[in-house]
């Protein structure tokens, strides 16, 4: 299908609390599904929530095979989440560099729940449920903040954590 223009952190889009889907096994959304998988694998994204490319609808797509951008992550299983909803479970909270698509060239270390039970349907209306831990977890917390209007840099807790990727990473100072 298509790969489409990835908007960048400051558009208005982002900012939205975006609408459920009502419809599935549809033709649009279909489309709209496979040119989120085209838009993630051209950019070797982990994730890319619909917003990022203009749609302010409550899907998400993610999945890690091997992965240029993270060399050292767990696979995740490519999933398209519809409608989620993320419950934490226990009180394990764990800090972890994340990057977003639309904050190109930057990482932050954000702190989130470790584990989290997750639900949500897949584009034909398939029930998901999932309980998972580490990447995957921290994989399903960014793209649903995305739902929210959410964008990693307002989860940071210490800004001195949070910078261009290459002066973080090349340089063996803390
Ligand atoms: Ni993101």
């Amino acid at each position: 299908m298509a790969v489409r223009t990835v908007l960048r952190m400051g558009n208005p889009i982002l900012r939205q609390v975006a609408e459920p889907v009502l419809h599935f096994n549809s033709k649009p959304l279909d489309a709209l599904v496979t040119d989120m998988f085209d838009t993630m694998a051209q950019q070797n994204g982990a994730g890319l929530a619909a917003p990022q490319i203009g749609e302010s609808v409550r899907l998400v797509v993610f999945g890690v095979g091997e992965n240029p951008r993270y060399p050292e992550a767990e696979v995740v299983p490519v999933t398209v989440l519809i409608n989620p909803e993320i419950e934490v479970i226990g009180d394990e909270v764990v800090g972890g560099w994340e990057g977003c698509l639309s904050v190109p060239g930057m990482r932050g270390l954000v702190y989130r729940p470790e584990r989290i039970r997750y639900s949500g349907y897949d584009q034909t209306g398939q029930r998901i449920e999932r309980e998972v831990d580490g990447f995957h977890a921290r994989v399903v917390q960014h793209e649903c903040d995305h739902l929210d209007g959410i964008l990693y840099p307002q989860r940071l807790k210490d800004l001195r954590y949070f910078g261009f990727e290459d002066e973080l990473f090349n340089n063996s100072d803390d």
